[in-house]
């Protein structure tokens, strides 16, 4: 693998294909020993996590369900202030073992913005699972129940992430080359 580049900025390979796959294999086993029973529900935040979402579904071998929902924060290299619901909630989630799968939890702002919209619906249980955490940038009290990868501080594309619109179509993760 070489470096990359996207619009103006370099980046560098930084987690392989075949790390992202074995480490989302591990998820679905442990997935299946905390829900294979139960039938949960996937809530899926768009777009990042299409590619994440596609893939750990293909490895669930219980039943569970998916679903989307479209939340907005950032812009080019940072985190806006506001949080956009793009495409909301029209699946009844009382009663349902929920997990909401995430891309990257950077500062937890969406999150922290989303979980509200939950409120008013009974579910049996909320988890959160994430592809990438980056652990020192969290500023919101959000608690990660599963993540694949701790990362550091550093902007990252590829695998459903994006730098303004382009970089998703990677199999592999790169992480922004240092000037
Ligand atoms: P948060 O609201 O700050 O936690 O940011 C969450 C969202 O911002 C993620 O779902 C991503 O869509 C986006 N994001 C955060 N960090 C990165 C990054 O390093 N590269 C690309 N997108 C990112
Ligand atoms: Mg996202």
């Amino acid at each position: 693998m070489s470096t990359i580049k996207i619009h103006d900025k370099e980046f560098t390979p930084y987690i392989t294909d075949q790390e992202i796959q074995e480490k989302i294999q591990l998820l679905a086993q442990q997935l299946k020993k905390d829900y294979g029973n139960k039938k949960p529900l996937f809530l899926s935040i768009l777009n990042g996590s299409f590619l994440f979402t596609a893939d750990l579904f293909k490895y669930l071998d219980f039943e569970a369900e998916v679903c989307f929902v479209k939340l907005a924060s950032y812009k080019g290299v940072s985190s806006t202030g506001n949080v956009i619901t793009a495409i909301g909630l029209d699946t009844n989630l009382n009663d349902r073992h929920v997990i909401i799968l995430e891309d990257i939890i950077d500062t937890g702002k969406t999150l922290h913005h989303f979980l509200p919209q939950l409120q008013s619906q009974q579910l049996a249980s909320l988890k959160i699972a994430v592809l990438l955490n980056k652990k020192e940038a969290l500023a919101y009290p959000i608690k990660v129940d599963y993540d694949c990868f701790e990362i550091p501080n550093k902007f990252v594309v590829g695998y459903g992430l994006d730098y303004d619109g382009l970089g998703r179509n990677s199999k592999d993760i790169y992480q922004l080359k240092e000037d």
